[in-house]
């Protein structure tokens, strides 16, 4: 049997035969093989870098916080702990993982302004900000955070922001339903995630609180062994593995874990604003080393919907974005950290610029555990695109 698993070969059959034997040591050595297969296989599949947190965890109120306050906490611990909600970002822990998600512990963002901390949960955020020291950047694998206006209602909305700003040793006031319900208000009309750049403009961050949070600096875990061993490989072997040893079900609860970062662009929650193409819809066909190269160094082949552009106006200015519209009369953008499309009339251009670098980030695979992760993550993704295509290639 260890045999057939070295081979990533499983004889059910043979296992049960052997569970059930009456001598004493094939018996443990099958239950061991069982564990292996269906325990460590399946619960371990979630393991990047942090390990998942998915046992629900009883948070006390503070016992400053009395009556309607307590409530909102309890209520909020709950809300923190639902599937995709902060938890599986942030954890539980609240100190957040990797290179990729900031922590809630001590952070300004948390602790500081109640109408900046409001806005970018309900429009999510997205671009470089520095949390506790620590600086996240797009460019460097950090996803979308999700915007969860539409997921959460005032009342809820107030529940977690009251439970992130007083556990952890986090200390600051209550948040209300009827706050949360103004800022949404004030903000109805957009639709995109804040740049972190444009919310501080208009809440810049506390000194005290961000000299206070560089005690909180965090402790950063990236798997650049996995990176490397991949880049080494040839990405048709590589393919081929995944397509004879991946789990397309452990590849696709990795490509909807919040740890590997995926799904937050490629099919986001909540009808939020979708950064990079939904996989089943692609009608081009790509061989699947192509596949494998558009994860590894996503630069490489930059699919032209989806391509940045820089726009130099006579005057001097820049603006980047996606070309929505190119007409003769004008070039509009869009851009995801930007409510409203940029519109650039021709006559104002001066010239436009392809950016070589893609929308999506490289080094996603510095967050995977182990190959065998990658495997999966693969076999899902070659199994997935395209599966929905109607046009197939025919020469
Ligand atoms: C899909 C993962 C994800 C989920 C779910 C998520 N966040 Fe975030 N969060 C992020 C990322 C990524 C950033 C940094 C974004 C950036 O750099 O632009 C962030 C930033 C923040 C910040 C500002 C920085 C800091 O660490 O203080 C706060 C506050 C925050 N999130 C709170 C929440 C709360 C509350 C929830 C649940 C209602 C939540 N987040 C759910 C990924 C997530
Ligand atoms: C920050 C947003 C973002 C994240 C996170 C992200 N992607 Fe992408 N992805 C994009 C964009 C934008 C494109 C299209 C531009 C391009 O081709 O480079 C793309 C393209 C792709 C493609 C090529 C599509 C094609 O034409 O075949 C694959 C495959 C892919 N992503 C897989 C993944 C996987 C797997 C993950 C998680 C490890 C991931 N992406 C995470 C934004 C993202």
């Amino acid at each position: 049997m260890w045999l057939h698993q070295q081979h990533d070969v499983r004889n059910e059959e043979l296992l049960a035969e052997l569970l059930a034997s009456k001598v004493p040591h094939a018996a443990v050595a099958a239950a061991t093989v069982k564990h292996f297969w269906h325990d460590v296989d399946q619960t371990g599949a979630g393991g990047f870098v942090a390990e998942p947190e998915q046992e629900f965890v009883k948070f006390d109120p503070p016992a400053r916080l009395a009556g309607a306050d307590r409530k909102a906490y309890e209520m909020g611990a709950e809300i923190y702990q639902r599937e995709a909600h902060c938890m599986t970002c942030h954890q539980a822990h609240g100190k957040g993982m990797g290179i990729i998600y900031p922590s809630l512990v001590g952070s300004p963002w948390v602790l500081g302004s109640e109408e900046r901390l409001t806005k970018s949960v309900l429009h999510g955020l997205w671009g470089p900000m520095t949390v506790n020291g620590q600086a996240y950047d797009p460019a460097r694998g950090v996803p979308p955070m999700t915007a969860f206006r539409a997921l959460l209602n005032d009342e809820e909305t107030a529940a977690v922001l009251t439970f992130v700003r007083n556990t952890w040793g986090n200390n600051a006031a209550a948040v209300t339903a009827e706050s949360v319900a103004n800022v949404r208000q004030e903000t109805a009309s957009r639709s995109t995630f804040w740049n972190p750049d444009e919310l501080l403009a208009a809440h810049p961050l506390e000194p005290d609180l961000v000299a206070a949070s560089a005690s909180h600096a965090p402790e950063i875990k990236t798997n650049t062994a996995l990176e490397k061993e991949l880049l080494a490989s040839d990405p048709v072997v590589l393919a081929r593995v995944a397509r004879a040893r991946g789990n397309v079900a452990r590849g696709k609860k990795l490509f909807y874990d919040a740890r590997s970062t995926c799904y937050t662009c490629h099919d986001p929650l909540g009808g939020a604003a979708r950064i990079g193409p939904h996989l089943p819809d692609l009608k081009t066909t790509l061989a699947d080393a192509e596949v494998v190269e558009s994860i590894l160094q996503p630069s490489k082949r930059i699919d032209p919907e989806y391509a940045q552009v820089t726009v130099v106006t006579t005057e001097g200015r820049q603006f980047t974005g996606i070309k929505a519209t190119d007409n003769n009369r004008e070039v509009v953008l869009s851009n995801p950290a930007q409510s409203e499309p940029i519109r650039i009339a021709r006559t104002e251009i001066e010239e436009i610029i392809d950016s070589p670098v893609s929308l999506m980030p490289a080094n996603l695979v510095q967050l995977l555990k182990d190959r065998r992760e990658f495997n999966d993550l693969l076999r899902y993704v070659l199994e997935t695109r395209g599966s929905m295509g109607v046009t197939q290639q025919t020469d």
